[in-house]
């Protein structure tokens, strides 16, 4: 096992990925070394969002890796398989669990696990990375202006072993980062499309120009989202061109 061979409980941190990041620029941690906690007070999200947390009842992680055998433009593997791992967790709970555009994860239209991957470049690889993940197990009550949360609690009306998951996913993700290290890019990318969310669906989209039907066709190797419009033209949308209308 790579991942979870370490790990590192903290009762409470300012986020997970801050200290993972730190201990990758002065401690030279084992690859796979996951660092947890109850509660986070700067918890950080995409596009420079906060990440709410109520203590003690979520799953708050990042793990450490170093996978020198990704070159940066295939970055977005690691995207895949940390998502994969997640929506696989999710979906032996809730059927309806997808991985939404790049890697939220989400149980019909809400929102249930966010990831923020950070990335350290050198040469032709990536020489390092923290893999962040907020799964939302057993809050019940959401206060921040995130539009759409929703808990494992929620989703299926009884409470979870926050343990139990946790040692559920670290096994997940040791299975597909394995993926990684193989060169099974092909079979993540087809799982990945698979578990897609609105994939091959006409729904309402807004970009630079305003709001628009369109259908997602695939996500390329490089992480751009393919959007099929009605007219037939096709567009490639990098990650904050693009929202999603509910
Ligand atoms: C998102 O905006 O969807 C990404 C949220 C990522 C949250 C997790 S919680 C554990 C780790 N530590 C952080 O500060 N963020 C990530």
């Amino acid at each position: 096992m790579i991942i979870g061979s370490v790990r590192m409980f903290h009762e409470k941190v300012s986020s997970t990925n801050t200290l993972a990041s730190l201990m990758v620029r002065d401690e030279n941690p084992v690859e796979g070394t996951v660092i947890l906690s109850s509660f986070q007070d700067d918890g950080r999200g995409q596009k420079g969002n906060g990440w709410e947390s109520e203590p003690g009842k979520n799953l708050l992680m990042s793990i450490i890796l170093y996978p020198v055998m990704v070159r940066p433009d295939e970055q977005f593997l690691i995207s895949q398989m940390v998502s994969l791992s997640v929506v696989d967790l999710v979906s032996g709970e809730m059927p309806d669990a997808r991985i939404k555009w790049p890697n939220d994860i989400y149980v019909r239209d809400d929102k249930i696990a966010g990831i923020l991957i950070e990335n350290s470049i050198m040469g032709e690889t990536l020489c390092s990375c923290v893999a962040g993940i907020g799964l939302n197990v057993n809050q019940k009550v959401f206060r921040s202006s995130a539009p759409n949360p929703v808990s494992m609690a929620l989703a299926t009306g009884r409470e979870h072993d926050l343990a139990t998951v946790t040692d559920k996913l670290l096994r997940l993700l040791d299975e597909r980062y394995l993926m990684v290290t193989e060169g099974k890019a092909k079979e993540l990318a087809d799982n990945y499309h698979s578990a897609l969310y609105r994939r091959g669906e006409w729904r309402r989209y807004s970009d630079a120009d305003g709001e628009f039907t369109g259908m997602i066709e695939e996500v390329r190797s490089n992480g751009l989202m393919v959007l099929r419009r009605r007219n037939g033209s096709v567009k490639e949308y990098a990650f904050k061109e693009i929202d999603y209308i509910l």
